[in-house]
C-alpha cells in the first residue's frame, strides 16, 4: 500500500476508516465501520464520495459483509451475502466503480477455499490491491498527461477529482500533481462546484495540503475565465465513460466543455479504466443521480431560498464525446474518442 499524502479510505485493525468527507475542511475527522451496511450508507450520505474512491470503499464494504456472513453461516456464507450486494449496488447509481468494485469482489468470491480465515484474509487482499492499483494507475495518468500539457499552462478543474475522491492521487488533480512537479502547469483554478462545494471545500484544501497554489472561482465565472484567456485545458475526472467516449461527471462539466469549445480551450478527462463502463455504448444510458432538493436550497445545511421555492437537483451530467479532446487513463491516452479507440485502449497491455 501506498502510504503517501491524504488516504480519504484506509483500513486498519480490522475496520474501514473514512474520513468524513462533509466536515472538511474544517475538521479532520475518521469514521469507524465495523459494519457493512454502515460503509454503504457512508457512500449514499457522501461521508465518502468521488468515484474510484467509492470502488475501494465497497470492495472494503464487501470484507465486512463477508466476516458477517460466515458468522451467520459458515458454510453458505456467499449466499447470504445476496441482499448486501443489492443494497451496496444502490448506494450511489452513477458511479460505474461501485459496480466493478463488487464485480471484482464476487470474481474473488467464486475462487475461494473453503476454509473461511483464509478466504477473509484473500478478500481482503483483494480490497487492498484495488486500493493500491487505484493509486498506482492514477499516477501512470499524471504522468501520460504531462506530455498533452503546454508549457506555462493555466488549467481549470471541476469538482475534487483528487486523492480525496479516490484511492490516493487522484485523477483529474493526480494530473495537476504532474503538471506542477514538472514545471508545466503555472496556475490552478478550481470551481466552487455548487450545491456540495467540493471544489472550495475538498480542491482547494487537498491542493493547498501540497503547497499548491489554487484560485476559486464562482461557477458562473468559467466561461469569462475561458474569454479572459487565463487557461489553455480544463482537467476534470469522471463517474462513467460510456464505450463512446461520453464522459458523465460532476453537474457542470457538460457547460464547461460546451464553453471550452466556443474559446479553444482544450477538454481532458483523466479517469482509470475502472471508470470505463464498456457494457454502456454511449451517454443516453447512463443513470443520473438525483439528490434531495434542500441540496440546492440551501447551503452547507444553510436555507438560502425564498420559502415555497422548489429545485431540481441532477447532480451529474454527460458531456459528449465531441466535446472531449483527450481521455487519459493508466493504459494510454485517447485523443478525440470513438468507441473504436476506446475498445482498442482498453483492450491494450499496460
Ligand atoms: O458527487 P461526488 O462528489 O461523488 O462527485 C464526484 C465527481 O464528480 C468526480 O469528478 C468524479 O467522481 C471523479 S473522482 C476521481
Amino acid at each position: 500500500m501506498d502510504n503517501e499524502g491524504i488516504q480519504p479510505v484506509q483500513w486498519q485493525d480490522n475496520q474501514l476508516l473514512l474520513l468524513d468527507q462533509r466536515l472538511l475542511p474544517e475538521q479532520t475527522v475518521y469514521l469507524h465501520y465495523s459494519k457493512s451496511t454502515e460503509a454503504a450508507d457512508a457512500i449514499t450520505d457522501m461521508v465518502v464520495r468521488g468515484a474510484p474512491a467509492i470502488g475501494v470503499t465497497a470492495a472494503y464494504a464487501m470484507v465486512l459483509a463477508a466476516r458477517e456472513a460466515m458468522a451467520l453461516s459458515a458454510n453458505n456464507w456467499q449466499q447470504e451475502l445476496t441482499p448486501f450486494i443489492d443494497y451496496l449496488a444502490k448506494a450511489r447509481p452513477t458511479a460505474i466503480n461501485l459496480h466493478w468494485a463488487i464485480v471484482r469482489m464476487q470474481a474473488c468470491i467464486e475462487t475461494l477455499a473453503t476454509n473461511n480465515d483464509t478466504a477473509l484474509a484473500t478478500l481482503l487482499d483483494e480490497a487492498k490491491a484495488i486500493h493500491s492499483e487505484d493509486i498506482q494507475a492514477n499516477k501512470t495518468m499524471g504522468e501520460f498527461a504531462s506530455a498533452l500539457l503546454p508549457e506555462n499552462c493555466g488549467v481549470l478543474t471541476h469538482c475534487n477529482a483528487g486523492a480525496l475522491a479516490t484511492g490516493g492521487y487522484g485523477t483529474a488533480l493526480g494530473v495537476i500533481r504532474s503538471g506542477v512537479a514538472n514545471g508545466k502547469i503555472t496556475k490552478v483554478y478550481a470551481d466552487e462546484t455548487r450545491p456540495w462545494l467540493q471544489g472550495a471545500r475538498l480542491t482547494a484544501w487537498e491542493l493547498l495540503q501540497d503547497n499548491i497554489p489554487v484560485t476559486l472561482i464562482a461557477d458562473s465565472a468559467a466561461a469569462y475565465l475561458m474569454q479572459q484567456g487565463k487557461i489553455q485545458w480544463i482537467v476534470v475526472g469522471s463517474d462513467r465513460i460510456a464505450a463512446n467516449g461520453d464522459v458523465a461527471n460532476k453537474i457542470g462539466t457538460y457547460s464547461l466543455a460546451v464553453a471550452a469549445k466556443y474559446h479553444g480551450i482544450k477538454f481532458m478527462v483523466a479517469a482509470p479504466t475502472s471508470t470505463i463502463d464498456m457494457d454502456m455504448p454511449s451517454g443516453d444510458g447512463i443513470p443520473i443521480e438525483s439528490r434531495p432538493k434542500d441540496e440546492v436550497l440551501a447551503v452547507m445545511g444553510h436555507r438560502v431560498a425564498a420559502e415555497g421555492a422548489d429545485s431540481w437537483n441532477p447532480v451529474f451530467d454527460v458531456t459528449p464525446a465531441s466535446l472531449v479532446d483527450a481521455i487519459v487513463t493508466e493504459k494510454g491516452v485517447v485523443e478525440q474518442p470513438t468507441t473504436d479507440k476506446i475498445l482498442a485502449m482498453m483492450q491494450s497491455g499496460t
